[in-house]
């Protein structure tokens, strides 16, 4: 079984959230349970090319009048992965979506319109390419024109994941006009979303199968609290509608991570100790390892309610607790977090930018890892916490929900206490959330169960890996059935 995975982002080439992890970990998962897999992405200027061991161009190609290249690279991660070339992608610096001014660029649905017809010639044999997809797997709204334009042809299949309905790829019909798509797309019951059109819309509609990246969320977005106007239509497919789990890919194993200063497991924990001295030092709190340290690391938007946790932060009064957090997003965020650290150098330390390392490092230093997020599709980084040894302080939707049990007297008792979970979110929650984890944090024996637990929860890929074959293989029946 041929797999074409289609994507804006993975890890280790280019990420700017947890897509890229996604994309990164899965196509290996899947090559381990014996699926031929492949994965497409634009060859943005800033991608990592020394980890590329050799690249052959397949063809050129004028697509709507422009010519785009696609080379085959092998990745010393053992990725096989198409790199769709042309300079919308391959002479801007910087983020995949965002200009330096900060905004979104603004020919953003002409880039990734092109990357979507690129990846159907490619997957129809139009650049002379001998391998062909019998499924091409897109993600997220950049990608969501591949299945519309494939809906005239029996083959490859489409399976279509979402892992954040908010970002909807949402134009107007100028730019539907502009992007030389089939009138008979421009439809309530295809492409047409009030007035306008919808990349994601295309993805949902024209795919047999749709996915997203946990249970919860499969179910809330069916609901008009969570389905961004697209509720409606995800219920009228609800049967074709599944929540798989994400995993979490070996390179967050505390064990062998390379970017800590000491690996640590749940046998010896020394070295998270240790970890959590050195970030004390490094960011001039309070050196003592009997603080409670906070961590959170996230994209600085509302969706992961950063501004509760600051004005929770802001008061909370004297309460003997530290807090790190690495993040980058919107100014008015980054710039409220900046002067709270000024008012509270020792106890509060942040952290403006995008950093790999120091991501993995408040992993490990933390004793616990906040994510008070409104709506969360999945979320990796309570999964890492978990790993790491962070007790996740979460709110109860989406995939936190489905990986975080919350700590009572009951669940404590059957094992699967795992870190504290906020029902109703608000400030005055995220400060009984910081309570309760102060509180178990001072019964340490407690503490160490509940932790020790939660290092060694399974969040491996080839669980997941495996339904999404089964989802493939139920889409190529219906292919034999089609045809038949
Ligand atoms: P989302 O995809 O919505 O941003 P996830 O929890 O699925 O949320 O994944 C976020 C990923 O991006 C994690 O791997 C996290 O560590 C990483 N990340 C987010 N912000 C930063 C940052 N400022 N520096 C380093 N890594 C970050
Ligand atoms: C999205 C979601 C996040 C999810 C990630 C990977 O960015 O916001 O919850 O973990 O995709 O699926």
């Amino acid at each position: 079984m041929n797999v074409l995975f289609a994507t804006s982002e993975m890890f280790p080439l280019i990420k700017t959230g947890g897509l890229a992890d996604v994309s990164g970990a899965l196509p290996l998962a899947l090559s381990q349970v014996g699926v031929d897999v492949r994965v497409v992405l634009p060859r943005y200027a800033n991608i990592k090319t020394d980890l590329i061991e050799s690249e052959i161009q397949i063809g050129q190609k004028e697509i709507l009048g422009q010519p785009v290249k696609i080379n085959l690279a092998n990745l010393n991660t053992g990725h096989l992965v198409y790199l769709v070339d042309h300079p919308v992608f391959s002479a801007r610096q910087g983020n995949p979506y965002i200009g330096p001014d900060g905004n979104n660029w603004h020919d953003n649905p002409d880039r990734f319109g092109l990357f979507c017809r690129a990846v159907v010639a490619l997957s129809t044999g139009l650049f002379g390419d001998a391998w062909k997809p019998d499924i091409i797997h897109s993600n997220d709204w950049q990608t969501g024109l591949i299945p519309a334009l494939l809906s005239e042809s029996s083959s490859p299949k489409n399976i279509f994941t979402i892992h954040n309905l908010a970002y909807q790829g949402v134009f107007d019909r100028p730019t539907f006009e502009r992007l030389g798509l089939p009138w008979s797309l421009w439809r309530p019951d295809a492409l047409e979303y009030w007035g306008n059109m919808s990349f994601m819309k295309a993805g949902i509609v024209f795919s047999k199968f749709v996915t997203t990246v946990s249970n919860t969320y499969a179910q809330e977005i069916q609901s008009p609290e969570f389905g961004y106007g697209l509720d409606g239509l995800l219920h009228h497919k609800q049967d074709r509608l599944k929540g798989i789990l994400n995993g979490i890919g070996e390179d967050w194993n505390p064990q062998t991570d390379p970017l800590l200063e000491k690996p640590f497991s749940t046998s010896d924990m020394t070295g998270k100790a240790i970890i959590k001295e050195s970030i004390q030092h490094e960011f001039g709190l309070t050196i003592d390892g009997n603080i409670p340290l906070i961590t959170h690391v996230g994209r600085l938007v509302e969706q992961k309610g950063i501004d509760l946790l600051i004005q929770a932060i802001e008061t909370l009064g004297s309460a003997q607790v530290q807090f790190v957090i690495l993040g980058a997003g919107e100014h008015r965020f980054e710039h409220a977090l900046r002067s709270l650290a000024e008012k509270n150098p020792d106890r509060i330390a942040v952290v403006i930018g995008y950093d790999e390392k120091l991501a993995h490092r408040l992993e490990a230093a933390g004793d616990a890892f906040i994510m008070p997020s409104r709506f969360e599709p999945c979320g990796l980084n309570q999964m890492y916490s978990l790993r790491y040894g962070a007790l996740p302080i979460v709110h109860r939707v989406g995939g936190l929900a489905d990986t975080v049990t919350h700590i009572t007297p009951e669940s404590i008792k059957d094992g699967s206490a795992s870190g504290i979970v906020i029902d109703h979110l608000d400030v005055s929650a995220i400060h009984w959330a910081i309570g309760y984890f102060m509180e178990i944090y001072k019964d340490r024996d407690l503490y160490r169960k509940i932790q020790q637990q939660g290092m060694q929860k399974d969040f491996g890929w080839i669980t997941s890996a495996k339904e999404y074959k089964k989802i493939y293989s139920a889409a190529l029946k219906e292919q034999t059935h089609d045809e038949s």
